[in-house]
């Protein structure tokens, strides 16, 4: 899909989308159409429940006068309420309503005065509608037609300011699309390392990529994340992504993903109704190779390191056993109780590798860790849990700015003392009387030093089951335009 910004509106054939504000009142653009087509545009508006609230859509097909096969009125509601969030949003919804139809071309004209930021405001529409193009799409011998959609061109008062303010916007998506492509493939395609394949591809964009293997890890003493993948013929992987490009000698900020490319509970194992959704059991490790690639497109000035645990959890006769008692990098020990409760064990050994090597200003790990997250917040905010209150205020501002929203969960003392082990320092399951995914978020603070940190349960939030204006069904990314709006607004912003 081919993406352009012009500052006048030529001939077009395809779709041509005006705006409406609420009330029913014209944009500039839709009032010079309007006054070309005899008034048909508000005619239409008169005869239909359409007033020009926020993301209402109305389609007038075959519009007499002019060449277009359709005008669709959007909806801007209020133009002073409107943030770019509210405009990347609208969108999106446009971009669902234009997959219905069959042009080929549409042309995008909201143009108008009152409108705050105009040009910058029309490449948050563009990036809003690119986001909600992705699909997944590899497995299907037979496209459908539905993937029509070549030319979009956005109508702006200053193409070279709507350009530049796309840049960005463009190759936050591409790290999305990435995101999305590696947690909506088959597991049988996508394990530990063919994911160290496709992250080794960074490279051609400057991020430095390694690979740890098994003997690696053993050496490095890391018995709870290699305890996870005994059980499979595919072999663990730790990947680690470097992208030091901000002040010479600053600390990195550092993200840890949980990349569990197949959960099925191993000898704790899964009923199998549903058990196929445990292919997305890696978004954690999706999310950060989304985001490195997102950081390296746009040259983010900023010093970051991801760490991504990759294993595959699988019955067998070599499996883990519950009852299995390892010891983790940290030299603590580790009496597994449900080799279900397997992400948290991986992520002991890459959060104590990744303050043990890197020495982060901060660290934020990013995991489907646990069902009960859904129980507690549902389908609208991923759970969020931290030793710096600090570091929640910007986690969580930058979610919001972003829409991807976070809730902050507590920890403490009285949950710690749930996962105390008779025979062991540390058990991986509380004692079942509930706040499962605080007792995991426990389990991790045991593996963190002095260094602030921040647990995003991200379990309810990675795989989207009914499609929200940036994102249809499937994989969402939901973490990476959030922790690029948060490296963004709080680390490279130094002005
Ligand atoms: N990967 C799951 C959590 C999950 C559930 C992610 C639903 C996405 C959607 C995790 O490894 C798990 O199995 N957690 C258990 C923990 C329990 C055994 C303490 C859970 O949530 O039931
Ligand atoms: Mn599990
Ligand atoms: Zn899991």
């Amino acid at each position: 899909m081919q993406i352009s910004f012009q500052k006048t509106l030529g001939e077009s054939s395809g779709t041509l989308v005006l705006g409406v504000f609420e009330e029913r009142a014209l944009t500039r653009s839709a009032q010079i159409i309007d006054s070309q087509i005899q008034g048909t545009l508000k005619k239409a508006i008169e005869n239909s429940p359409f007033s020009g609230k926020k993301d209402e859509i109305i389609s007038i097909v075959a519009p007499h006068g002019i060449q277009n096969n359709q005008i669709l009125l959007v909806g801007l509601g209020n133009p002073k309420g409107m943030s770019s969030l509210d405009f990347q949003q609208l969108g999106g919804k446009l971009m669902a309503a234009l997959c219905k139809g069959k042009d080929t071309q549409v042309v995008v004209d909201i143009m108008d005065d009152k409108i705050r930021q105009l040009p910058e405001m029309i490449a948050n529409v563009a990036a809003g509608m690119n986001l909600r193009s992705w699909k997944f799409d590899k497995y299907k011998t037979k496209k459908k037609e539905e993937s029509h959609l070549k030319e979009l061109v956005f109508i702006t008062p200053e193409p070279t300011v709507s350009e530049k303010a796309f840049e960005p916007l463009k190759h936050i998506a591409e790290g999305v699309a990435l995101t999305r492509h590696v947690v909506s493939e088959p597991p049988n395609i996508l394990y530990p390392e063919s994911m160290a394949e496709i992250a080794s591809e960074l490279k051609r964009l400057k991020v430095g990529v390694e690979v740890l293997d098994e003997k690696h890890m053993k050496k490095l003493g890391m018995g709870a994340l290699l305890g996870v993948g005994q059980g499979s013929i595919r072999e663990s992987k730790l990947i680690v992504l470097e992208w030091m490009h901000g002040p010479k000698g600053e600390p990195p900020v550092a993200f840890i993903g949980k990349g569990v490319t197949f959960d099925t509970g191993g000898i704790s194992i899964k009923p199998s109704n549903g058990m196929e959704d445990m292919k997305y059991d890696m978004a954690g490790s999706g999310v950060v190779l989304g985001l490195f690639k997102a950081l390296a497109l746009r040259g983010a000035k900023v010093n970051a390191v991801g760490i991504m645990g990759m294993v595959e959890n699988m019955p067998s006769g070599s499996a883990q056993r519950p009852a299995d008692v390892v010891t983790s990098m940290s030299g603590q020990t580790i009496e597994v109780i449900n080799t279900d409760a397997e992400g948290r064990l991986v992520l002991a050994d890459a959060l104590w590798y990744t303050q043990d090597r890197f020495k982060p200003q901060a660290m934020i790990d990013l995991a489907t860790l646990t069902g009960a997250i859904s129980v507690a917040l549902g389908w609208e905010y991923a759970g969020i849990f931290s030793n710096n209150d600090e570091l929640v205020r910007k986690l969580t501002d930058a979610g919001n700015n972003v829409g991807e929203k976070l809730w902050r969960l507590p920890m403490g003392d009285s949950y710690d003392k749930d996962i105390d082990s008779e025979i062991a320092d540390v058990k991986n399951t509380g004692s079942g009387r509930g706040a499962g995914s605080i007792t995991a978020a426990q389990f991790l603070q045991r593996f963190v030093n002095n260094v602030p940190w921040a647990h995003l349960d991200i379990a309810g939030m990675a795989w989207e089951k009914k499609g929200k204006p940036l994102v249809g069904k499937g994989a969402s990314a939901f973490g990476v335009r959030l922790l690029n709006e948060f490296l963004m607004k709080y680390y490279e912003d130094r002005t």
